[in-house]
């Protein structure tokens, strides 16, 4: 015979072949306080509408209190054949009191599981919000302890122009920042209630959705519950869920960005820093070697979570409206990306608290006056020379250099006033990369002011 909670109209149970493909307990099972906490709140409000009494409500609390305990002992038993955590959950309520029984009058799976996952998103986006605010913090420390150091910038991984390593630095953050921003959208998109969508159709009883909404936080910055509007786009929607991965996909990217630049920074080739011993592993061959694996699995991480992601929208892509038990499979993407999401934000927080920069590598780094051409043809503008013109003249000079194989700021004033007899006599002066660092105060630039600024500014926006 058939015991599942829904075995009536069946005489013989599932194979076991479609017990293993159908359980999701493995995976699901991590909802428990979520579903306690929507139980618990949905029993309440069958009390309080009349549906159940005040004693069945308060045994219903009380044994899903002591389910949970026992689930966060580690004393549960998790039944495959009871397929997922809300059914586990519901059996051994029942077993506890004859009123879990009751528990699921007006209820279906799917809006449970809807409510379930709503709850752990408000969570997670929490807790991601938090892992970027601690690697944010730890990137302004760092920019805040070389707040002299200057590094070329790279366009195209060719040596551009001269930059304080903070305004690197400042640039991921700003990348992080949105990050926050995002999950801040994700969790909005939450906060709706889904209980009392029912199966499809909401109910026939009556309910008070309202009532359930308040009591599980889906409200609104007044306090006004917020209900889900429409209970087939409640039971069917999964774009929240695409939401997160997304968000998440993008943290993935932009660590990925990070871990690429902090690893050319680690190589012998730039030098520019050293990584700590607690985030790079050895050779088991090699003996000279540190690897910087820290950085390198955070790269390759991005490539799970960008999966996720796709796994998702191709789950979701043609699925006819409403609840589809294809859906089941949205959970180990979603919480795959949670968990290696925060996972990587707390080692980038450690790998760079712990990475010391090196000087003299980023001084000698940006020994090379042609990082500063441009600004030799700024210096020409200052003249009265068209852009246009003033860059063909340094290209000029940049020519005479390579030719004669002499640093632009050392050709003698003769053969470099021959070719552009614009230049003044101070016209050295512009390869002084603190002049030119002095000049770039403006919103944005890579001024010392500036970054400055910017640092205080994102300390203040996340504390
Ligand atoms: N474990 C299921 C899931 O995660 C719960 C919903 C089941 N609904 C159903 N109609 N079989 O999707």
């Amino acid at each position: 015979k058939n015991q599942a909670t829904w075995g009536g109209r069946f005489s013989e149970g599932p194979a076991e072949l479609m017990q293993r493909l159908g359980e999701s307990v493995s995976f699901d099972a991590r909802l428990a306080p979520y579903d306690v906490q929507g139980s618990k709140a949905h029993a309440a409000m069958l009390c309080s509408v009349g549906l159940i009494s005040k004693k069945e409500k308060n045994e219903i609390h009380k044994g899903l209190d002591a389910v949970l305990a026992d689930i966060t002992a580690g004393k549960f038993k998790w039944k495959t054949e009871l397929e997922d955590v809300h059914m586990n959950i519901e059996q051994a309520l029942t077993r506890r009191t004859a009123a879990g029984a009751k528990l699921h009058t007006a209820r279906s799976r799917n809006d449970q599981v809807a409510t379930d996952m709503r709850l752990f998103f408000k969570d997670a986006c929490g807790q991601i919000s938090a892992g970027l605010a601690k690697l944010i913090a730890a990137l302004l420390d760092f920019a805040e302890k070389n707040p002299t150091v200057v590094i070329p910038g790279y366009t195209h991984l060719q040596r551009a122009q001269p930059v304080l390593i903070g305004h690197h630095v400042l640039a991921w953050v700003e990348m992080f920042g949105r990050d926050r921003d995002r999950f801040a959208a994700v969790l909005d998109h939450a906060n709706w209630c889904p209980l009392g969508s029912g199966a499809i159709a909401g109910s026939t009883l009556p309910i008070d959705r309202e009532f359930t909404a308040r009591e599980l936080g889906f409200v609104d910055a007044k306090g006004k519950p917020r209900v889900s509007r429409n209970s087939m786009d409640t039971v069917a929607d999964r774009d929240t869920f695409i939401e997160f991965a997304t968000a998440c996909a993008m943290i993935g990217t932009h660590l990925s960005r990070v871990a690429e630049d902090m690893i050319l920074w680690a190589s012998a080739e730039f030098g520019f820093v050293r990584l700590a011993d607690a985030f790079t592993t050895g050779s088991s061959l090699m003996p000279q070697k540190k690897n910087p694996d820290s950085l390198e699995l955070i790269r390759g991480k991005a490539a799970r979570m960008q999966g996720n992601l796709t796994t998702l929208l191709t789950m979701c892509k043609g699925l006819p409206l409403t609840y589809n038990r294809d859906l089941q499979e949205d959970k180990p993407p979603v919480f795959d990306s949670f968990d290696q999401t925060l996972l990587c934000l707390d080692v980038l927080t450690g790998t760079i608290s712990g990475t010391v920069v090196n000087p003299a590598a980023c001084e000698r780094a940006v020994g090379d006056p042609l990082l500063l051409a441009t600004d030799l043809a700024d210096y020409l503008v200052e003249r009265g020379m068209p852009f246009r013109d003033a860059h063909h003249a340094v290209g000029k000079l940049v020519g005479i250099s390579e030719k004669t194989k002499t640093p632009i700021n050392e050709i003698p004033m003769a053969k470099a006033k021959a070719a552009v007899p614009e230049l003044g006599s101070d016209w050295y002066d512009v390869f002084d990369i603190s002049r030119g660092l002095k000049l770039r105060e403006n919103l944005g630039m890579p001024g010392p002011k500036q970054v400055k600024k910017q640092i205080t500014a994102w300390r203040r926006k996340i504390s």
